[in-house]
């Protein structure tokens, strides 16, 4: 690899287009996802039900089974794309090693009627090649990293007897055992309660800093990005609507979903006497509006909005926004701002 392709991200999603060709038509599930993830860095990608994050995460994984298909776009791993007809062997060596995944509900992706143990090894002795001996002790030492006392006895259970926040723990465990440099956690704290769920994160975070991690975090839980998040994407209908640093972009929406978002997250800072929901439904993605997707529920479109769909344009502060009201000197986003922070 040359040097000038080591020092740029490491995970760049380009223009990336996702189809599935169903029966009832096609729906448009990703309409030009772009982002990128450094090395050591944590990106939180948020947005409602039915946005496209977990396309994009599969997509990245190599995980879109028919009837879906990546149309167009291009996703990138260390200067090389994982999506090039020659790449096929490349990507093979990628994905599930340098890129590994945390699903979203561990006991479904835990298998019922193995160990922990047996899961764990079986993947260390796979990619890793380690002898059998030598796969359980490594085994013991990632339930140990992941923060789960006793992990010798741990081995010999079976995920029915874990708690759903040991699980969860494993699920990680499982996920670091080939070492890799991103981790893509698809909505990992969403089955667990809230005093759990804050205690995953804090295990992510201090796993990333520790082994200086990527990890690309799918959430809808704008607190959760905030917890943890260096920057943010955030997801509409398919398309990123608006990326920055998460303190700057938290502190200054400049998309008028990503204020809407806001304004409909509880926060603990901030007393307010109800949460605010964004007017109206996501678009149906197999008849997605002309235009900007979010004209139908903005409360600043004008007829240009419906007309083309803006594209993310790089502002200051590394910040990138798809909005054309973004920004002119009509746009209300600073007393929105206001208001939103109460
Ligand atoms: N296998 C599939 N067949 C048909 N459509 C699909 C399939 N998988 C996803 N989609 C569609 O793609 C779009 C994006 O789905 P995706 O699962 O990425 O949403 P999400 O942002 O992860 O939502 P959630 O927060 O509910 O997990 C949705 O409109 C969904 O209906
Ligand atoms: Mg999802």
């Amino acid at each position: 690899m040359s040097a000038a392709a080591a020092e740029g991200p490491l995970l760049q999603v380009k223009g990336l287009q996702v189809r599935y060709f169903t029966e009832r038509g096609t729906i448009e599930a990703s309409r030009g996802v772009t982002l990128h993830l450094d090395r050591g860095e944590t990106l939180g990608l948020v947005g409602e039900s039915g946005s496209g994050k977990s396309v994009t995460s599969q997509a990245i994984l190599g995980l879109i089974r028919e009837p879906g298909r990546i149309v167009a776009g291009d996703i990138v791993w260390k200067g090389r794309s994982l999506l090039a007809a020659d790449g096929a062997a490349y990507a093979r060596r990628v994905r599930g090693k340098e890129i590994a995944l945390v699903f979203q509900d561990p006991m479904t992706s835990l298998n019922p009627v193995f160990t922990i143990g047996l899961q764990i090894t079986e993947v260390l002795r796979h990619h890793l090649k380690l002898g059998r001996r030598a796969a359980s002790d490594r085994a013991a030492e990632l339930l140990d990293l992941v923060g789960i006392s006793a992990p010798r006895q741990r081995l010999a259970q079976y995920p029915h007897e874990l708690s759903g926040g040991m699980r969860q723990r494993a699920l990680i465990a499982m996920a670091l055992s080939c070492e890799p440099e991103l981790l893509v956690a698809d909505e990992p704290t969403t089955a667990l309660d809230v005093t759990i769920q804050a205690q995953i994160l804090e295990l992510l975070g201090s796993l990333q800093q520790r082994l200086g991690l990527s990890i690309l975090l799918i959430t809808h839980d704008l607190g959760v990005v905030a917890a943890l998040c260096h920057r943010v994407a955030v997801i509409y209908a398919g398309r990123i609507v608006e990326t920055g640093r998460a303190a700057d972009l938290f502190a200054r929406p400049a998309h008028p979903y990503t204020m809407g978002l806001l304004r409909s997250t509880p926060r603990i800072d901030v007393v307010r006497p109800r949460l605010v929901a964004i007017d109206g439904t996501p678009p149906d993605l197999s008849h997605p509006p002309a235009g900007c997707a979010f004209h139908t529920r903005c409360p600043i479109a004008t007829d240009a909005c419906m007309a083309e769909a803006p594209s993310l344009v790089p502002q200051a502060g590394g910040r990138t926004v798809a909005c054309w009201r973004a920004f002119t000197p009509a746009w209300p986003g600073e007393a929105a701002n206001r208001r939103a922070r109460g």
